[in-house]
């Protein structure tokens, strides 16, 4: 029987980084860990953020992994900006070399608490803010992904009204997002919880436009992305050596590791699509996760990568 075509957008170089305390990670590092996910098999990946580096300071220097990556044909490096500032910067580097990305992310949350952590205004003046960005990104022929975060918890209000989740997701669509990624950013929603928001959010959006992004702090993460697989959604979003988390999240880990992703998809139907034979490399991507924990101090994270690497 025909399989369904599921796609990673692999978020370990942006996501997976961004939280990481102590010595700021070099642009080499970067690079080669952008240059190996690509070589696996990752077609869509984030290769870093213009967000100020006051805030995020392991993000600065985006600009630099973007012009020492190689870019391969048919994989998308996006970048995500969170205002115009940060757009204005990418547009800089583009002036010179258009070739570096063809695709922004831009982000908010269902609850104006974790805005205001997060983006420093509430949910309503983030939306503001960010159509002309969405806009100005579009005219130059950029892509344009949008994020809702705090879909199921929020760590400083609490439960989160799935009604919010769809009215954001919405909005994101309608300012010009060809898809929006809805994050479980604590890490604790439970599988019924992540059914329960689906079925909210499919209400007003069209399932085709949604992706998951599920951290997995509480060990739900993988059980979360089959339910959002059954329930339609066909974009995952995950994080090689399950790095990550964010800095705006106190507590959160990683998101759902991408080789736990492919492991638990070998043989349904389910098909991951990428560039290594059609899909992406499992072995490849546990190597990946282990050389990137250790140049961070640490064990591999993905839970499939222990016994994997042992072999
Ligand atoms: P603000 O302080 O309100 O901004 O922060 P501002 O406009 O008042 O500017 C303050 C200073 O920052 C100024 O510099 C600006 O020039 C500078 P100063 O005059 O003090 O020297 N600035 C910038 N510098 C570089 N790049 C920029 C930029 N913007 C302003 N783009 C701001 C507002 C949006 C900047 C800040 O809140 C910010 O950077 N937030 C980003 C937070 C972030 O990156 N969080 C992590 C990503 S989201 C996430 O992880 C969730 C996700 O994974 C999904 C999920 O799990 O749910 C996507
Ligand atoms: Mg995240």
């Amino acid at each position: 029987s025909r399989k369904h075509v599921v796609n990673i957008v692999e978020v370990g170089a942006r996501d997976g980084l961004q939280n990481e305390k102590g010595a700021i990670i070099p642009v080499e590092t970067k690079v080669e860990l952008i240059n190996r996910l690509a070589r696996a098999g990752v077609t869509n990946l984030e290769a870093g953020s213009f967000v100020s580096p006051k805030w995020v300071p392991q993000m600065g220097g985006t600009a630099e992994v973007l012009k020492g990556i190689d870019h391969l044909p048919g994989v998308h490096y996006s970048v995500l900006v969170p205002n115009q500032r940060g757009l204005d910067d990418l547009f800089a580097l583009l002036d010179t070399q258009p070739t570096l990305t063809d695709e922004i992310s831009i982000f908010t949350a269902a609850t104006d608490a974790f805005n205001q952590a997060n983006l420093n205004c509430t949910t309503a003046e983030s939306l503001k803010k960010l159509i002309p960005v969405a806009q100005a990104a579009q005219d130059r022929g950029l892509r344009v992904r949008g994020y809702v975060s705090v879909v199921i918890a929020c760590p400083y209000s609490g439960r989160v009204d799935y009604k919010r989740v769809r009215e954001v997701a919405k909005e994101l669509l309608d300012m010009g997002c060809y898809e929006v990624s809805l994050g479980d950013t604590v890490g604790k929603g439970r599988p019924h919880e992540v059914a329960e928001m689906l079925e909210e959010v499919k209400r007003d959006v069209r399932v085709e436009k949604l992706a998951g992004h599920f951290h997995d702090t509480y060990g739900t993460a993988v059980a979360n992305v089959l339910t959002a697989l059954e329930h339609g959604v066909r974009t995952i979003d995950s994080s090689v050596g399950g790095l990550g988390g964010c800095p705006y999240s106190p507590g959160a880990t990683g998101n759902v590791a991408t080789e736990d992703v492919l492991y638990a998809l070998l043989g349904s139907k389910y098909q991951v699509a990428g560039s290594n034979g059609g899909t992406i490399g499992l072995e490849d991507i546990v190597d990946i996760g282990w050389w990137i924990s250790e140049k961070l101090g640490r064990q591999s994270a993905s839970r499939v990568g222990k016994p994997i690497r042992k072999k």
